[in-house]
């Protein structure tokens, strides 16, 4: 090899290496001062932020891997929540780690949950700190008993007017005020997803080094996939059009059905794979299962994000004003062709 040659693969060889370490480097803290392009007191709020809610995200992932070698973390707690479900210790644990890792951050006033019946304040934060953050501290609790993929998934908003009198009536507002929001997906590895409105990335936890290293920028879904999934043990109790669409996928080649039981992990494989999944309403409930401000608008947001839909079959669901904080929705979301397909057979009957 001539000097030239060797010097040219030598200078190959230290990018490629450069760019590798670089990324290790790009943690998820980093990555949202990135986005924004300064070092602003915003900018620095929801780095911050962000930064909890991934420190959050170990705490659960961490006591997860070890729930069936200790006493005392698995199964009911023989508790009823505000939505009238069974309560998992598991859902209670991880609902009080996000409380414990925003008290005295400075960053969050107020913390709202699926799984508490009002706003849970912080009242030393409030002078400094305007923001709510919105979660379901973990999605997909039949999962949690049987080691199968689980889910948190959070949302943050800026406080509006005073709420004096502690009825957070400003949060009963669309999903457009979302400043943020994301998940976790508790599988096989962990990973953090989300969007301050500036596209879509993906996070992996190193359990060497406790952190959320970049994995994917800008994901973007596929405007068309195989996958439909949905809970089809609930056919008899929908709509007739959601039924005809549910016969026109069985008799159309090239679809396949995945429904693993925890949201965050179906959407997830839609974000990446295409697809669409479906929550819909049934006639004895027309909302559906699934709460707006804690679920199914945080993942609208991520999902419109990489350029996907999310609807309840008649609006879109960034755009539903909730009446109350616990509101449900009907849930169609993932790749655009898909979601329109399922639009169609609501709308037209086909
Ligand atoms: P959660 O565990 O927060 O109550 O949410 C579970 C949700 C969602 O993750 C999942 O897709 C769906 O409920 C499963 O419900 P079915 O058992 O009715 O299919
Ligand atoms: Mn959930
Ligand atoms: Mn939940």
């Amino acid at each position: 090899m001539t000097k030239a040659a060797e010097s040219l693969e030598q200078s190959i060889k230290d990018a490629t290496a450069e760019r590798g370490l670089d990324r290790d480097c790009t943690t998820l803290s980093r990555h949202v001062l990135q986005q924004l392009q300064t070092f602003s007191p915003q900018a620095q709020d929801l780095s911050a932020l962000m930064n909890r809610i991934a420190l959050a995200g170990k705490l659960i992932a961490r006591h997860l891997s070890r729930a069936g070698l200790m006493e005392g973390v698995l199964g009911f707690t023989g508790e009823t929540n505000v939505q009238g479900e069974s309560v998992k210790k598991m859902d209670v644990y991880a609902n009080d780690v996000f409380i414990a890792v925003f008290k005295q951050s400075g960053l969050v006033c107020r913390l709202a949950s699926e799984e508490m019946e009002n706003p849970y304040y912080i009242p030393e934060n409030c002078p400094i700190g305007r923001y709510t953050l919105l979660y379901d501290p973990i999605d997909g609790s039949s999962n949690t008993d049987i080691n199968l993929s689980l889910g948190s998934i959070f949302s943050i908003r800026q406080q509006e007017g005073e709420d004096l009198d502690g009825s957070a009536k400003d949060l009963l507002a669309s999903g457009r005020k979302q400043i943020a929001a994301g998940y976790i997906l508790y599988g096989p590895s962990t990973m953090l997803v989300y969007t301050i409105g500036r596209g879509v990335h993906s996070f992996t936890l190193d359990p060497s080094l406790g952190e959320f290293i970049l994995t994917e920028e800008n994901i973007q879904i596929p405007s068309h996939g195989p996958v439909y999934s949905v809970n089809e043990g609930n056919f008899w109790q929908w709509d007739e059009s959601i039924r005809e669409y549910i016969r026109y996928v069985h008799r159309t080649e090239g679809y396949t059905a995945r429904y693993s039981g925890a949201m965050v992990s179906d959407i997830h494989r839609v974000l990446i794979q295409g697809g669409v999944f479906l929550y819909p309403g049934t006639v004895q409930k027309p909302e559906g299962k699934l709460r707006l401000l804690y679920e199914t608008a945080p993942l609208a947001y991520v999902i419109e994000q990489a350029g996907g839909r999310a609807t309840t079959g008649h609006e879109n669901i960034l755009d539903v004003i909730p009446k109350k904080l616990h509101q449900r929705t009907p849930l169609i979301i993932g790749s655009r062709e898909d979601v329109a397909k399922v639009e169609s057979f609501i709308q037209n009957g086909h």
